[in-house]
């Protein structure tokens, strides 16, 4: 049934090329819904007791790295993925094209920082941005800036699939131009597909580019390391997942564990219920993935020629705005890991791994805890504390849209440990907030913070008139 129903849609489409592109398309999308299938029939879960932490060399300490080389910078290229859409964070468009600081987006601090690496070490590494259909033309719009600049940006998009009702399996566009809600992109494990259909692959092995550095477009702290592409020439290794310690609040992050001798990737998503408090634990599992990723280009190519890049089924159940149960059927980029020789992980600091998974994560990196220095974040020297502080933002400061109405400015925070903020709260302007400070609007009442307005360890309630 499946597969009449993608004809189908193929059939939609006019233009013959257009066609045969989409048709190749829904191919790959079939190969993965039959992988599902096969994979639901045989109720293919992870044996728990299987499950071991990786051994000890599998994990290699930053810290024990030897200094790199930068001549062999010549041989790398750069690439995030930036599909995504920030769902969590109510966003419409690329998270990537956010203003995060001095009017710079993501993205613009992404070049800054490649740009600085290219001058200060002579080097030519290009940028490379992989979009989908609901972001292409926010990246289009911000990059178009630099199309005369020294730097390199190519784009491309991965794919594009139908998302399947849950019922009927069957897929939810009609047409080839269907609504974009009937779409989804399939994850950043898609990135291999894309960048081998789209010619990116062989065009950079054509300008003798080897390695691949891989990251998140809104991790702000995954800047090129050389001492990590040493370790992976020196290592001989074709995958390098970049691993950094779990704390408390890492619940969703992947982690690296012993399959059968194995090496592999293991996702919140392929935990059985009854194990997700001892996947979420930090004890077992000490690590997690930071979706930092250095990849060899040719073992990259043999892969995808070869045994074909299988990666775990991610099933990500959706409810449309009609209220029907849909599925999206995805797959993470570390899960190639296990495809690789040598493959392993490389425990780095924290600082590597700086993401915006919400608007509480948006305000630190915006406030004058960081500085900016070549497009990187820096913590302000004048910070007294080896920690950034702990803020949490209530369900109000959810949506990006509800997070830029409620602060007129972002706030100094540069003294303070930890912030609550709960209910119905606006702040002011040149507000500035110190030590422990908790802001609790209750039901149906609203707390204006006004401008200028300075709060050192207090604890707000109710309905207040400042
Ligand atoms: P995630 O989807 O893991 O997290 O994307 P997120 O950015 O917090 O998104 P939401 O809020 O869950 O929706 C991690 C990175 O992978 C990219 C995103 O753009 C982001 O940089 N991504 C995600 C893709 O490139 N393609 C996808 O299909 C999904």
């Amino acid at each position: 049934a499946m597969r009449n129903e993608l004809s189908a849609l193929v059939n939609t489409v006019k233009d013959p090329e257009t066609r045969k592109a989409f048709d190749m398309e829904m191919q790959s999308f079939f190969y993965l819904f039959t992988r599902y299938l096969a994979e639901r029939a045989r109720s293919q879960e992870l044996d728990w007791d299987r499950i071991k932490s990786p051994s000890e060399d599998k994990i290699v300490p930053y810290s024990k790295l030897p200094s790199g080389n930068v001549s062999n910078l010549n041989k790398l290229a750069v690439l995030k993925v930036n599909g995504g859409l920030g769902t969590s964070m109510g966003m419409t468009g690329a998270k990537s094209a956010l203003e995060v600081k001095d009017d710079m987006t993501f993205l613009d601090l992404t070049v800054r920082q490649i740009e600085h690496l290219n001058t200060t070490h002579r080097v030519d590494v290009p940028l490379i941005l992989m979009t989908s259909f609901n972001t292409h033309e926010d990246t289009l719009r911000i990059i178009k800036k630099y199309a005369n600049q020294q730097l390199r940006i190519t784009t491309f998009n991965q794919s594009r699939y139908p998302r399947i009702y849950k019922e009927t399996l069957l897929p939810c566009p009609r047409t080839a131009d269907d609504d974009k809600k009937h779409w989804y992109p399939p994850g950043h494990g898609d990135l291999y597909n894309a960048l081998m259909h789209s010619g990116v692959l062989d065009q950079l092995l054509a300008e003798g580019k080897e390695y691949l550095f891989v990251s998140n477009s809104d991790n702000l702290g995954a800047v090129v390391d050389e001492k990590i592409l040493q370790h992976m020439i020196d290592s001989k290794s074709e995958f390098i997942m970049e691993v950094t310690d779990k704390t408390k609040a890492d619940i969703k992050g992947g982690t690296l564990i012993d399959y059968d001798g194995q090496i592999r990737l293991l996702e919140v998503a392929q935990v059985p219920n009854e194990h997700i408090e001892d996947f979420k634990s930090v004890r077992k599992f000490k690590i997690f993935n930071t979706n930092n990723l250095w990849i060899d280009l040719k073992a990259l190519k043999r892969v995808m020629e070869n045994e074909g890049m299988e990666l775990d089924i991610i099933v990500n159940p959706k409810t449309t705005d009609d209220g029907q149960a849909v599925v999206q059927l995805e797959t993470a980029a570390g899960a190639a890991i296990k495809h690789f020789n040598n493959a392993h992980g490389v425990n780095v600091p924290r600082s590597r791994f700086l993401p915006v998974k919400s608007c509480s994560d948006l305000l630190l990196i915006k406030s004058d805890i960081y500085s900016l220095e070549h497009g990187q974040l820096v913590i302000n020297p004048n910070r007294m504390f080896e920690t950034t502080p702990v803020i949490k933002l209530g369900d109000h400061f959810k949506k990006i849209q509800q997070f830029q109405k409620r602060f007129k400015k972002i706030p100094k925070i540069i003294e303070l440990d930890h912030l609550t903020v709960t209910g119905d709260v606006y702040f002011g302007r040149n507000v500035t907030l110190r030590g422990t400070v908790i802001i609790v609007a209750n039901e149906g009442q609203r707390i204006d913070i006004p401008d200028g307005c300075v709060l050192e360890n207090r604890l707000l309630s109710g309905n207040l008139n400042m």
